[in-house]
């Protein structure tokens, strides 16, 4: 029979492994949703497109910023979840998860397939225009980089876009719980991580950061000569 205490334990641990991804393992399979973000505008703190804060109003970032401007989808892409009060107007989103550099490549074909850009198949002629999402049943191929700031790497096996109205589209597209592992696949190991993707280990990662500063440094610097 089993102790109380023990009990509490697997509770306790189960409590952790669901939805919050800072208890995930590697090989972790799992369902996530929400909006897609690169990592230039995330590090710019506000988008380039509508000078909104990023991790506040991910809803008003362009598709075509997101996948017609090489200097965002050059970068890193990112899911950011959900805040989890919808009340407070100040609330933040997360960086949730990282993509893998063939994960962002699918996500790209997919906002270019549904969204309203230059390099989208129906051009102009969507009206997915803002803050594009995705949902991604996909695997941990690593965990956090940057001394615990950049969130999880995953690869997606699956990713589609969800109904803009859909408020559970883990379940409706994949019938999967949004956040929870589903199962481990112990053939994955860290090592997947770094050698998938070209922006994934924490050197190229630091790299990206510094450059994408010093390019929105000089944007500011060019529209601050323009504007003077
Ligand atoms: C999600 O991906 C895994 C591969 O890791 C696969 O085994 C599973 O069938 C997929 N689930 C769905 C609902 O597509
Ligand atoms: C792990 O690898 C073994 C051997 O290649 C394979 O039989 C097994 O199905 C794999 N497990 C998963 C969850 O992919």
């Amino acid at each position: 029979m089993m102790s109380r205490s023990s009990t509490m334990l697997i509770l306790l641990a189960s409590l952790f492994r669901s939805p919050g991804n800072w208890a995930l393992e590697i090989g972790d399979n799992l369902c996530v949703q929400g909006y897609i973000m690169d990592k230039f505008c995330i590090d710019s703190v506000n988008m380039i497109d509508t000078g909104r804060e990023t991790l506040k109003e991910p809803f008003e970032h362009s598709v075509h910023c997101l996948v017609d401007t090489p200097i965002c989808y050059n970068s890193e892409f990112e899911v950011l979840t959900d805040p989890t009060t919808t009340s407070d107007a100040d609330a933040r989103y997360t960086r949730g998860y990282r993509l893998t550099e063939t994960s962002k490549q699918l996500v790209i074909d997919l906002a270019r397939s549904v969204g309203s850009c230059a390099t989208c198949v129906k051009g102009y002629d969507s009206d997915v225009e803002f803050g594009f999402r995705a949902v991604l049943n996909a695997t941990v191929l690593a965990l956090s980089t940057d001394g615990g700031e950049g969130p999880p790497l995953i690869m997606a096996h699956n990713q589609a876009f969800p109904n803009p109205s859909d408020n559970d589209p883990c379940q409706t597209v994949f019938g999967l719980t949004e956040g929870t592992v589903m199962f481990n696949n112990p053939n994955v190991t860290s090592d997947d991580g770094t050698n998938e993707g070209t922006a994934d280990s924490e050197a190229t990662s630091m790299l990206s950061f510094a450059s994408s500063q010093f390019v929105h440094g000089l944007l500011i610097t060019i529209l601050g000569l323009y504007m003077s």
